[in-house]
């Protein structure tokens, strides 16, 4: 077990699950609807905690009726949320989710209208209480400013972050994660058809010991501190569920099996393992049915 925290986003979210996707400027009835927790870092920490981990999430909470449902949830998957900055006006981060049965699709609509967790607040936490620590690549200037903090400071606690979207400056963070995490939709965003050439480049300009790239069903790719490239296919899935949160699941495998001293290869494919899971269903309640679950007691 380790103590992990993660700094990021928490969302609302409203899923409306539908037979197939809309057409533009059409009207459908959703099969059904759901509203639940979200986020990236959030999602990932639930996760992690379901594998035997005590998590603690750094963000900002918005003080209003819908953070109940959010910090009722950190609290059923024992997330601790002391680290979080609370601001009295705002509205908690919004996403309109569209589920597409026919595929498992999730198109997201976001809002948010919050002020981001800001360095000053992050170097006040006790940050020598964690073994991990996981942070969104968003808010590149405060999140820089937090990496050099922790690179000075507590150099020895790993680092792994999540490069999900092209955000201005983001290859600033690059050069001080152990582990980056780089999402598909981000190296499409840079050009490039495929991972691996991808990486070899990332490799050529910054120094974190492993990169990591999950590529949907054709899998996950990496390479290690020595360059070799590395490559786990995909775990077929009986039935694609929901891929929504998909990738936060991904890491958080990921990040266990760092933790446990799994090699490269190995965390590959436990972390494509644990993602296929969740695509073959509309929750983040299972890992303690997948087998997974730790006895924490
Ligand atoms: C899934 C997710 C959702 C959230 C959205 C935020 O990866 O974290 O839970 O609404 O992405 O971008």
């Amino acid at each position: 077990m380790a103590k992990i925290l993660g700094v990021g986003n928490v969302t609302l979210d409203i899923v409306n699950i539908v037979e197939c996707y809309p057409q533009e400027d059409s009207e459908q009835r959703a099969a059904s609807q759901r509203i639940c927790r979200g986020g990236n870092t959030a999602n990932t920490l639930v996760v992690l905690s379901q594998l035997g981990h005590q998590c603690s999430w750094a963000g900002v909470l918005a003080d209003e009726p819908d953070a109940k449902r959010i910090c009722a949830d950190f609290d059923h998957y024992h997330i601790d949320y002391s680290p979080a900055f609370h601001v009295t006006n705002g509205k908690v981060p919004t996403s309109y989710i569209t589920s597409n049965q026919r595929n498992g699709s999730r198109t997201i609509v976001h809002v948010r209208d919050l002020p981001e967790y800001s360095a000053t607040y992050f170097s006040e936490l006790a940050l020598c209480d964690y073994d991990w620590l996981h942070f969104e690549g968003r808010n590149v200037v405060e999140v820089k400013k937090m990496l050099e903090y922790v690179d000075i400071m507590y150099p020895a606690i790993p680092i792994s972050l999540e490069v999900e979207k092209q955000r201005d400056g983001i290859e600033q963070l690059f050069n001080y994660p152990d582990i980056l995490i780089f999402s598909r939709a981000y190296v499409e965003q840079c050009g490039y058809f495929e991972a691996t050439p991808f990486l070899m480049e990332m490799r050529k300009l910054y120094q974190a010991n492993h990169m990591v790239c999950a590529w949907g069903d054709q899998g996950a790719y990496a390479i290690d501190e020595e360059g070799n490239s590395i490559h786990s296919p995909a775990h077929p899935v009986s039935q694609i569920v929901e891929t929504l949160g998909a990738g936060d699941t991904f890491n958080a495998a990921l990040i266990n099996a760092y933790i446990q001293g799994e090699p490269l290869d190995a965390a590959l494919y436990q972390a494509c393992e644990l993602a296929a899971y969740k695509c073959g269903i509309n929750s983040f309640e299972f890992v303690l049915n997948s087998g997974k679950a730790q006895d924490k007691s």
